[in-house]
């Protein structure tokens, strides 16, 4: 396994880039958008493809490097269902896998630092974001945190893990960089607590100055989407009631671009293919099977996904690869399901 932990001595922001081998699929988790540069020549080195940029919670303190990695790589940039930030290619829940080439990482839903904190569980080792630190917890005292939350979220889910797992946090200050659940559960102070109430009046006790880069950080991380507009102003896309009245036409080849889980999570426009956004590149060009499909029968190929990102990108490749009636649904999915779109499990 390739396993990299990066850091931004600005934002003592720490960074993982992962990998099951070289030459394969790699994700990124909490990215800093001054390292990008950094980052894309590691995955170079490296010989790796960079498949999911991924951010634990909305960022306060740095600027994150999503949209910035997604537009120079094509990845997917993936967040919590709960994050209000504009766009993101997928959203995971509690429960769900954050999945590439030969790994997979348990989601849990751990919020408290802010109401869209998430960590990922994978085997030995935990990503535990702002929500549990190393001898210390994220502060819990704006972004709708809530120092009640993250107690549970910490002795309920966290610290029930075994005590050997790693810990990986988003964030120090000190010069740490690994700890495990046993050791924070016997030497971290916040943790020394006999009741949540008593968590709760320490962690309201704390009366820390708002981070530097907040004012600046919070507005550009809610805007990370890729601009559909642009894709739209060129024709190249339908809206959600447009899609549905041209659905089951025999000219129109809809293409569903999510993975798996996302299909059985979610649904499936009826009738539609399957052709996941990771081949795209393949399926396009001349000979690949979407491009035979619209050569040899003249169909239109309509990309979909979950929220328009991945199918925009999917489009722009078509394009390129001279598949000119290619367009996507805006919104993706989520537009059709509020559109009252059909869908089958
Ligand atoms: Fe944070």
């Amino acid at each position: 396994m390739i396993f990299r932990q990066l850091f931004d001595s600005v934002s003592g922001t720490y960074t993982y880039l992962l990998a099951s081998r070289r030459g394969g699929e790699a994700l990124i988790l909490d990215p800093v958008l001054e390292k990008v540069d950094r980052y894309i020549q590691l995955v170079s080195e490296l010989d790796l493809k960079l498949i999911k940029a991924v951010d634990t919670h909305l960022h306060a303190d740095h600027i994150t490097g999503l949209g910035a990695l997604r537009d120079r790589t094509h990845c997917v940039t993936v967040m919590g269902e709960r994050s209000k930030v504009d766009v993101v290619s997928m959203r995971l829940a509690e429960g769900d896998n954050l999945t590439i080439e030969g790994l997979a990482l348990d989601v849990l839903y751990t919020p408290g630092h802010t109401d869209d904190s998430y960590s990922f569980l994978m085997h030995d080792r935990v990503f535990t974001g702002d929500t549990l630190l190393i001898r210390g917890t994220g502060r819990t005292d704006f972004q709708n945190g809530d120092a009640r939350a993250q107690y549970d979220s910490i002795f309920n889910k966290l610290l029930r893990l075994p005590d050997e797992t790693m810990v990986f946090p988003a964030h120090d200050y000190k010069g740490e960089t690994v700890s495990t659940i046993g050791e924070e559960k016997a030497f971290n102070p916040r943790l020394q607590v006999k009741s949540v109430d008593q968590y709760v009046e320490l962690m309201n006790a704390l009366n820390l100055p708002n981070p530097k880069m907040m004012d600046v950080a919070v507005p550009a991380n809610m805007r990370v989407g890729l601009a559909q507009e642009e894709i739209a102003r060129r024709g190249w896309a339908l809206s959600a009631a447009d899609a549905i009245a041209l659905d089951s036409r025999p000219d129109v080849a809809l293409v569903d671009l999510r993975e798996r889980a996302e299909r059985e999570k979610h649904g499936v426009i009826p009738g539609s293919l399957h052709a996941p956004y990771p081949d795209l590149v393949a399926n396009v060009r001349p000979g690949g099977m979407l491009n035979e499909l619209a050569r040899a029968t003249g169909r239109r190929i309509v990309f979909y996904c979950a929220f328009g990102e991945r199918s925009a990108m999917a489009v722009r490749a078509a394009q390129d690869a001279g598949l000119t009636s290619a367009c996507h649904i805006q919104g993706g999915i989520d537009a059709w399901k509020k559109a009252n779109g059909p869908l089958v499990r």
